[in-house]
This record gives C-alpha cells, sequence and structure tokens, in this order.
C-alpha cells in the first residue's frame, strides 16, 4: 500500500517557508490507517516494551493505537497545565518555534522499557524532548517509531544514540 500517496504537503503552513505534512488524509482512510499502525507495531516485535509515551496531539492517535494492539500501557506527554498530577517538564526547539511538554512523574518506572511514538520526526526537537524526559525517570528506551521521517531535515542525526525506526520516507 502507497502510504506516501497519502500525505499531502501544504506550503508555508503554519509559516512561510515550511512545507508541512499532512497526515489527515492517511487517517482519513480506514485500511491506510490499520496499514500504517501494523507497519510500525512490526517494527517493534521483539522489542518487549512494557509502555508507550507519545506526545499530543498527533503522537496520541498513533501511540494510543499501538499501545491498543501491543497490549501495553500508554503514557500521555502533554503542555504544561494539562496534567492534574505532579509533573516533570522539558522545553524544546520544533521546526516553527520552542515548546514544553510534561510528563506525570510516576508514570514510568525506573528500568521500564519503553517505547517513544510520534506520527512525524522532522528537526528531532520533540522526541529529543520527550526521551530526555522519559530518561529522567531512569526507565529504558526500548525504540523510537514515527510514521513519517521528514528526511531533508536530518533529524536523525539530533538523535544520535538511538535507533529510530520510520515506516515513510519524505526526503
Ligand atoms: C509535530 C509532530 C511532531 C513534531 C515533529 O507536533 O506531531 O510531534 O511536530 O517536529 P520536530 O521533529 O521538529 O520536533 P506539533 O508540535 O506541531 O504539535 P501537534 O502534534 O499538536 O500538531
Ligand atoms: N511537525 C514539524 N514539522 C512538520 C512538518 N514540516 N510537517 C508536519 N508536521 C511537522
Amino acid at each position: 500500500m502507497d502510504l506516501r500517496a497519502l500525505l499531502r504537503e501544504i506550503y508555508d503552513f503554519p509559516k512561510e517557508g515550511i512545507v508541512f505534512l499532512d497526515i489527515t488524509p492517511l487517517l482519513g482512510d480506514g485500511k491506510a490507517f490499520h496499514h500504517a499502525v501494523d507497519m510500525m507495531a512490526a517494527r517493534f516485535a521483539d522489542a518487549n516494551p512494557t509502555k508507550i509515551v507519545a506526545a499530543e496531539a498527533r503522537g496520541f492517535i498513533f501511540g494510543a493505537a499501538l499501545a491498543y494492539k501491543m497490549r501495553i500501557g500508554f503514557v500521555p506527554v502533554r503542555k504544561p497545565g494539562k496534567l492534574p498530577y505532579k509533573t516533570q517538564s522539558v522545553t524544546y526547539d520544533l521546526e516553527y518555534g520552542t515548546d514544553t511538554l510534561c510528563m506525570h512523574e510516576d508514570a514510568v518506572l525506573r528500568g521500564e522499557k519503553v517505547l517513544v511514538v510520534d506520527d512525524l520526526l522532522a528537526t528531532g526537537g520533540t522526541l529529543k524532548g520527550v526521551l530526555k524526559l522519559v530518561e529522567t525517570f531512569g526507565a529504558e528506551i526500548a525504540g523510537v517509531g514515527v510514521l513519517v521521517e521528514l528526511d531533508f531535515l536530518n533529524g536523525k542525526d539530533s538523535l544520535n544514540g538511538y535507533s529510530v525506526q520510520s515506516v515513510v520516507h519524505v526526503g
């Protein structure tokens, strides 16, 4: 199945000069969405994670679907002021700005194997921030998975040391 054909390029969104890869056509196609989640899960068949950690908002779409499929827990990483219990936070750079993300401090345990998931890898800032948060709590990174990698932004370079699995490469 050609998943790339269901990713739409939007020029100058959300800022001039950005080519935004819109995943909504893929999400709206039931067979394609199902296939995309299956492809991501297959990459981690031998990783044996106990939890998936993903950042809002688009990370939740694939993170929650994968957690359901793999029958493991899901940990939401959220923007400030959204999580009700005690949190740790991280501020990171994005392709089009900076942002802060928070995670509940009891969400992952020391030594627990965690799979970090997102819809898309651009500069790598978001994943780097989430990985830093997870490691703050002494958890082990079992893998990093995205549906789409924007090869031309070289985000993987900022995530050296981690093995990133990407289903679709856009370059
Ligand atoms: C998008 C996307 C990734 C991140 C990738 O999220 O869902 O999380 O950007 O970019 P990076 O590799 O340069 O960090 P965004 O912050 O736009 O928020 P959203 O999921 O709420 O749309
Ligand atoms: N997140 C960060 N950069 C992006 C891009 N170019 N397209 C879609 N999502 C993004």
